[in-house]
């Protein structure tokens, strides 16, 4: 459903070809049937289906949102069958695409971002995982609806680290009218969020299978922003080689994103408590991506 929906949202903006690659071809060409009629008149960009990795040769990007299940608990819980699928994809990728984005959506994304690296060796600013701005767009909306301030009124509202329940919300540097979120924000109303943020895609569960168009939505603005080379300020997980003081682990961090991929990673300033949540998560991920 995310795959799908991310090429709604390309096709629709009439952005480029799409081909959507899927293990059950019928699949694919269900979705591109069905997408095709989203293709603006004017445009002729087109959209195909296949089983047929050769079909992605030289892709400027790819989006890799496959899974091989659903998970209930949490997002680690089906970790090992998730790496062996993203090595599998990798290996066929680094056959056919050498110089493309690769924009990763499956989860559990650090982890599968950091071993996507590791099969591929491709740069690092070219592996990017699409979560943290997910998580920062839930963070605003929580905080509106917390405080009752609209969405537009809070800037600044990121959320580093794990895309998982070790994510850590940035209160520190949130602006709400431009001013500091904390002089705000109560401690009681900062533990609800931060709950709330983490649960966030239990409760959302409670209602549908699973998230879908938020984190289309947080995939097509980072899509915009490298085929356009129009530089977009956004979290997302990359492997660290020294910032924030960790070396060899993937996880959200604020970045820069253009044609080239990641162009800037920039480090945040966090407080006490932020600072050892982020410590804390970037050592989460890296006992789950050992844990394999
Ligand atoms: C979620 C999935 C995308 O947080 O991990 O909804």
């Amino acid at each position: 459903m995310v795959g799908s929906s991310i090429a709604f949202l390309c096709a629709s903006n009439a952005l480029d070809d799409i081909v959507l690659l899927n293990r059950t071809k019928s699949k694919a060409l269900g979705e591109a049937l069905d997408i095709s009629n989203a293709i603006p008149k004017n445009s002729d960009i087109t959209i195909k289906g296949t089983d047929d990795y050769s079909e992605i040769r030289d892709s400027k990007i790819i989006v890799i949102t496959a899974s091989t299940g659903v998970y209930l608990k949490n997002r680690n819980e089906m970790i090992g069958a998730q790496v062996n699928m993203i090595k599998n994809i990798a290996s066929e990728i680094k056959k056919n695409c050498n110089s493309s984005n690769i924009l990763i959506i499956s989860n559990p994304v650090d982890v599968l971002t950091y071993y996507f690296i590791k099969e591929t060796n491709f740069p690092r600013n070219n592996v990017i995982g699409i979560a943290s701005s997910l998580d920062s767009s839930r963070f605003r909306y929580l905080i509106s609806k917390k405080i009752g301030v609209k969405q537009s009124q809070i800037s600044n509202a990121y959320v580093l680290g794990e895309h998982g329940d070790s994510m850590v919300p940035i209160f520190s540097q949130t602006k709400i009218d431009g001013k500091n979120a904390l002089k705000i924000i109560n401690h009681a109303q900062k533990m609800e969020i931060t709950k709330d943020l983490r649960d966030y895609w239990k409760s959302l569960r409670n209602f549908k299978s699973r998230s879908q168009f938020g984190i289309a939505k947080n995939t097509l603005d980072v899509i915009v922003s490298i085929l356009n080379n129009n530089p977009l300020l956004s979290p997302t997980s990359i492997l660290l080689n020294g910032e924030y003081n960790q070396e060899n682990v993937c996880m959200g961090v604020l970045t820069t994103i253009e044609s080239k991929g990641i162009s800037k990673i920039h480090t945040m300033d966090l407080d006490e408590s932020e600072k050892k949540s982020f410590d804390l998560s970037a050592q989460t991920i890296r006992e789950n991506i050992q844990s394999v």
